[in-house]
């Protein structure tokens, strides 16, 4: 693998949960990978001055911070304390405004303190993972030092990572691409999606085009629909703060979903670099049917959570229901759940359906990605048949079990004709003994290469939120609040209807599963 060459990261927004659970871990990987440059400082930057105790914040206490990021979240643990003693002198701490000019000052300084002590040869990568409401702030000051400080940019590179969420509609998305782009070129703006970063939604690129029998069966002749499901168990009672002006369709679906379907629905590029395949998932979000903001009801539903009891995958809790969590407003009409039915209206998915949904306080935290394809001609076997033949799915588990998994109809030994689904399943963990990598440990690794490939282009964000606009709009104006849903449950019975009015239905639902026997390879 290519090594990065010196540099120094910034993370803006250093004390916040993003930092301390993926980026301060992802950076110790990396680390004891060998996949940063031995000279390379890593620079936390937020408004504190102290910790919640008092304890002032400077380089000492954020690098025992860091340490207790690494210990409580990398994926190796015990940690390697070899990598750790490596790590810990090139780790420093700057509390400012993150508008401030002055303060921006400083952190140039140190910065060039930092490029003649460490050698890190001007080369930065900007790590935005801030509240969105100081994004453009810090972008600003960022770009006016650029500018001033590197006229002919030669003294290093420079990129900007910026997370998530990228707007909350086509016009602030536009706004904050032109902000960026004022003072920064295209190559050197890395908008952040972590769900690129997860290795089976990579491999679904692979499986597609790196083998030949998929692409003449990947087209509305063969497949029926596709289902996309990112449920999660835990609530959104911790982050209402956040959670309440976004809501499970921008915070969800506009991004990591939609880049699921893109990945599935796509061209095949013509070659696997970052324009030709972000020119594909362009084309993707342009193809699809607009929803007009009087079809709306029929298309999308929106579903939030009420009291109850759930299980968040460790132990039983309860939820005083969503409208009842700390800093929701009490009328409050953002959803905990959405689902989504678009067509992608182009020559190979013309009237295919792609059912979309995710929600918090669902029953089992899972994202995955069915094919189903079309049913066999049922009167040749379902007259001699007990049980009921199933169509077949080929589904794509991103997350947990990472793997892809074909469900196939098998006969059941004897003499009677007995049908089953029977699954083959291919599990990364038993087919390569490893565990896939954190999905921010590859962004940033290819961040560092300058690699944007699984980085969303600005005309890309644009393109997604063209398609949520009508619905958002629809709902804004919408006198019908979201339908409650219980906590546990697969979300309002509007959703099951949305596919079940279609005569289809939903892989995981309260409804029993279809029987399957279960044949790993
Ligand atoms: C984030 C959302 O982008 O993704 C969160 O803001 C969500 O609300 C998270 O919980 C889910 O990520 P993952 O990797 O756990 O599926």
């Amino acid at each position: 693998m290519p090594n990065p060459v010196p540099c120094a990261i910034v993370i803006f927004g250093a004390s916040g949960d993003l930092a301390q659970l993926k980026l301060i871990p992802a950076v110790y990987e990396l680390c004891r990978e060998k996949l940063v440059a031995d000279k390379f400082v890593l620079i936390g930057y937020a408004r504190s001055t102290q910790k919640k105790d008092g304890t002032p914040l400077n380089d000492q206490q954020y690098r025992k911070d860091c340490l207790e990021a690494i210990k409580k979240n990398a994926r190796h643990k015990p940690i390697d304390d070899s990598v750790w003693k490596k790590m810990e002198p090139n780790i420093f701490y700057i509390a400012g405004a993150y508008d401030s000019e002055d303060d921006h000052a400083r952190l140039s300084a140190r910065l060039k303190e930092l490029d003649k002590s460490h050698e890190t040869g001007g080369n930065r990568l900007f790590y935005i993972s801030t509240p969105p409401e100081v994004f453009e702030g810090i972008i600003s000051r960022l770009g006016e030092r650029q500018i001033e400080q590197t006229p002919d940019r030669s003294s290093g590179w420079k990129r900007i990572i910026i997370e998530k969420p990228f707007g909350r509609d086509l016009e602030s998305a536009k706004h904050l691409n032109s902000v960026l782009l004022e003072y920064f070129e295209e190559k050197q703006v890395f908008r952040i999606d972590h769900y690129l970063g997860k290795e089976t939604v990579q491999n679904l690129m692979v499986m597609r085009f790196a083998n030949s029998i998929f692409e003449p069966i990947w087209n509305y002749k063969y497949i029926d629909h596709v289902q996309i499901t990112v449920s999660e168990t835990l609530s959104a009672d911790d982050r209402a703060g956040y959670y309440d002006k976004s809501g499970a369709t921008r915070d969800m679906i506009q991004n990591h979903l939609f880049q699921l379907m893109a990945l599935v629905a796509m061209e095949p590029p013509s070659a696997l670099d970052a324009t030709s395949i972000r020119d594909e998932k362009v084309k993707v979000y342009k193809s699809i049917r607009p929803v007009s903001q009087g079809q709306v009801d029929a298309f999308a539903i929106r579903g939030q959570y009420g009291p109850g009891q759930y299980n968040d995958g460790k132990e039983k809790r309860s939820t005083p229901g969503y409208l009842k969590a700390r800093g929701v407003a009490p009328n409050s009409t953002t959803e905990t759940f959405a689902a989504i039915k678009l067509f992608i209206d182009n020559w190979r998915w013309s009237g295919t359906p792609f059912y979309l949904r995710t929600g918090k306080c669902l029953p089992e935290k899972l994202s995955e990605v069915v094919v189903r394809f079309r049913s066999p001609p049922l009167t040749l076997f379902q007259k001699q048949c007990n049980s009921a033949v199933y169509p077949n799915d080929l589904v794509i588990r991103v997350q947990p079990e990472e793997g892809i998994s074909w469900r196939l109809n098998g006969k059941v030994p004897g003499g009677a004709m007995n049908i089953k689904s029977v699954a083959l399943d291919f599990l990364y963990k038993t087919a390569f003994k490893t565990e896939p990598p954190e999905a921010y440990e590859r962004l940033l690794y290819d961040a560092l290469l300058g690699d944007q490939t699984l980085f969303i282009r600005g005309d890309e964000a644009e393109a997604a939120w063209q398609v949520i606009d009508p619905i958002e709009i629809a709902w804004s104006k919408s006198k019908t609040p979201p339908q409650q849903y219980a906590p546990g449950t697969w979300g309002p019975k509007a959703a099951m209807d949305l596919i079940e009015l279609d005569g289809r239905r939903w892989l995981h639902s309260s409804e029993e599963e279809e029987p399957i026997v279960a044949c790993s390879l």
